[in-house]
């Protein structure tokens, strides 16, 4: 969701369509804008990706207007037609509404409203706020001046009776020079220009115009002119927004070259872990966090972690555990968001919350960031996105430096959050003793050595190319790996399930022969993640074995392995090295070609490997 009102020569329509185009990747089923102009709204809205829409505005243009609302969806309520995409305009054409999230009270809503009168276009819960907003302007007094206050007011009431999560932005017929919105648990950000001012559901809504922000908090309403920005509770009480500036320019968010954002944000992978290690050490060498609000004597007496993130953010945490048990001697879960909220897990002022989320905003790992703060546990976030949601309601917060990733499917997020878990692992170790000076300069040397080895795998990705291209008409492919490859098998697969819809599952290589095997015919293609020969617990030689047995049931292995392992080329049809590095390092640079892989083949078959069917980067409903 986007808006602006803009004094300042442009045309609203051009800044939002702008902003829409760098906020598609949040959902793209649908887009439509509405502006304000000649004492009317003018809407037009479209089923599909954002070039539906340009094509009909190119068909049927909208009027000039310095204000206006704009919107991409990624369905919810009713499927994505042209009759449920957002704008939803009512009471006669004067008020347009935008919606973002889940109105949980839509159906004892619209019942009342149907009782009422009033009749619906649409299937979507939105439409019922946007009746309602309406109702409640339409029963205020009309007022002196036409600065929006009415249309403030009726949302503050409106919002007040909305239960669930929603951002909503409004457009009035009467009130030219006005967005208002109002947010509970979706993501919205104000930016502020010279001579107008913006509303984005992230600030790619309007970067090409400012980098300064402001942050919402919860349950707030906003009230923007062209040279105002007004906050407030939704009972009308002032409130404040933390500004900040943005860390990145338009620039940063295009594909450089590249033609995807994907390969783009997977050759920006060194550059996003060297920034997510950069000045965290002082001269003595003491590691810290960007936001701490928790004392050191509390992290001391922590006895359990549990780490709570979804999807690919979910993997990283996997990874992490194994470092953060290792060096800190703490147990550690690692629990999707979404499961550990409803089953009434064991939570107390013992225990640290560790989110993983490159958004900052996805619902699940948000809700169960705060049922667990209500429990008594302190949180601490590890985040991509300044200004979001979850770091705001966190008790500390560890940015991970990878700059705005576009492209749906994580990559460059992934392992620059692996960085900083890592590094809040070795922060934990460093304050409770666990590990000596001398052992965390050592880990943080061969961490800097990371970058460049990432790059060199990025050198060389011809042959891994060649093989994904081969192997477009794969109908299934499995993915093996034991202690840190685990995860990475997992993440492998997820990757070639989001990009290219190839099943696809990542096993722990031990548990094959517990059933897996049964899945191995002639020509299954099996990709194994193997460890270091040089690595601790004869993991290697584990690994090397299970190769054996399903190659032995005529399984086609591709091996991803460490520079120098000779071991492995017997057992595998193809082998892809990557440079060596410590086991616990070895993620970030074996997950890098099954990136590759993946992306190739999406490609090869033909599809948008930047904007995968079906899928939304920020999920912002539970
Ligand atoms: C969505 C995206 C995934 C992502 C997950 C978690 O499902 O499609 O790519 O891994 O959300 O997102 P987060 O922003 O919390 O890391």
């Amino acid at each position: 969701a986007n808006g602006t009102t803009t004094a300042a020569g442009h045309q609203a329509l051009d800044v939002l369509m702008e902003g829409l185009r760098r906020l598609e990747y949040r959902g793209y089923d649908s887009a439509g804008v509405a502006v304000v102009a000649g004492g009317a709204i003018a809407m037009r809205k479209k089923a599909g990706k954002l070039a539906n829409l340009t094509a009909e505005l190119a068909a049927s243009p909208l009027p000039d207007s310095m204000t206006g609302i704009g919107h991409t969806r990624w369905a919810t309520h009713g499927g994505p037609t042209d009759k449920n995409a957002h704008p939803h305009v009512v009471d006669g054409g004067k008020l347009a509404v935008i919606h973002n999230g889940i109105i949980e009270n839509y159906a004892p809503l619209k019942a009342r409203l149907l009782q009422q009168g009033h009749s619906f276009i649409s299937d979507t819960d939105t439409e019922v706020a946007a009746v309602l907003l309406g109702e409640i302007y339409r029963s205020l007094p009309a007022g002196e001046s036409a600065d929006g206050a009415r249309l403030t007011r009726a949302m503050q009431l409106a919002a007040q009776r909305l239960e669930g999560a929603f951002t909503l932005l409004a457009a009035h017929a009467d009130h030219p020079g006005t967005v208002v919105a109002s947010r509970r648990n979706s993501p919205l950000v104000v930016g502020l220009g010279d001579g107008e001012n913006f509303l984005g559901s992230d600030v790619s809504g309007f970067i090409d115009y400012t980098r300064r922000a402001v942050e919402l908090g919860q349950d707030q309403v906003v009230s923007i002119t062209a040279d105002s920005v007004a906050i407030t509770d939704f009972f009308g009480a002032p409130a404040e927004g933390r500004e900040y500036l943005v860390d990145w320019d338009a620039a940063a968010a295009e594909k450089d070259g590249f033609p995807s954002f994907m390969e783009k944000e997977i050759h920006d992978q060194p550059e996003a872990v060297a920034q997510t290690l950069l000045g965290r050490s002082d001269v003595d060498g003491k590691l810290t966090l960007d936001e701490m609000r928790i004392d050191a004597d509390v992290l001391k007496t922590v006895n359990k972690i549990i780490v709570l993130a979804c999807g690919t953010s979910a993997y990283a945490g996997q990874v992490a555990r194994y470092a953060i048990e290792h060096w800190c001697r703490i147990p550690t879960e690692v629990e999707l968001s979404h499961e550990f909220r409803y089953r009434d897990p064991i939570v107390d002022d013992k225990t640290l919350i560790v989110s993983l989320s490159q958004s900052g905003e996805t619902m699940d790992t948000l809700m169960a960031v705060r049922y667990a703060r209500e429990q008594g546990a302190k949180t601490i976030a590890i985040c991509n996105t300044n200004g979001s949601t979850i770091p705001r309601e966190s008790d500390a917060v560890l940015y991970t430096h990878a700059g705005p990733e576009i492209a749906v499917a994580s990559t460059k997020a992934f392992l620059a959050q692996i960085t900083a878990a890592y590094l809040l692992g070795l922060y934990l170790a460093q304050l409770r003793g666990n590990l000596f000076q001398g052992q965390i300069r050592d880990i943080l040397a061969d961490l800097a050595k990371v970058p460049a080895k990432i790059a060199q795998v990025l050198a060389n990705d011809g042959q891994i190319k060649e093989l994904a291209r081969s192997m477009a008409d794969t109908r299934s492919v499995l993915f093996l790996g034991r202690h840190v490859g685990f995860p990475v098998a997992m993440e492998g697969a997820l990757k070639l399930k989001e990009l290219a819809y190839i099943h696809a599952e990542g096993f722990a290589a031990g548990e094959l022969k517990h059933g897996p095997i049964a899945l191995i015919e002639e020509g299954q293609p099996v990709i194994v993640v193997v460890p270091s020969p040089r690595g601790r617990d004869s993991l290697h030689s584990k690994v090397v074995s299970n190769i054996q047995e399903v190659r032995a049931r005529g399984a086609k292995t591709i091996v991803i392995a460490e520079e120098g392992d000779e071991s492995v080329r017997a057992h595998a049809e193809h082998v892809f090295y990557i440079p060596e590095t410590t086991t616990l390092l070895a993620p970030l640079l074996a997950t890098v070609p099954l990136q590759i892989f993946a992306c190739e083949l999406a490609t090869a078959k033909g599809y948008d490997v930047d904007q995968p069917r079906n899928l939304a980067k920020s999920v912002t409903v539970e």
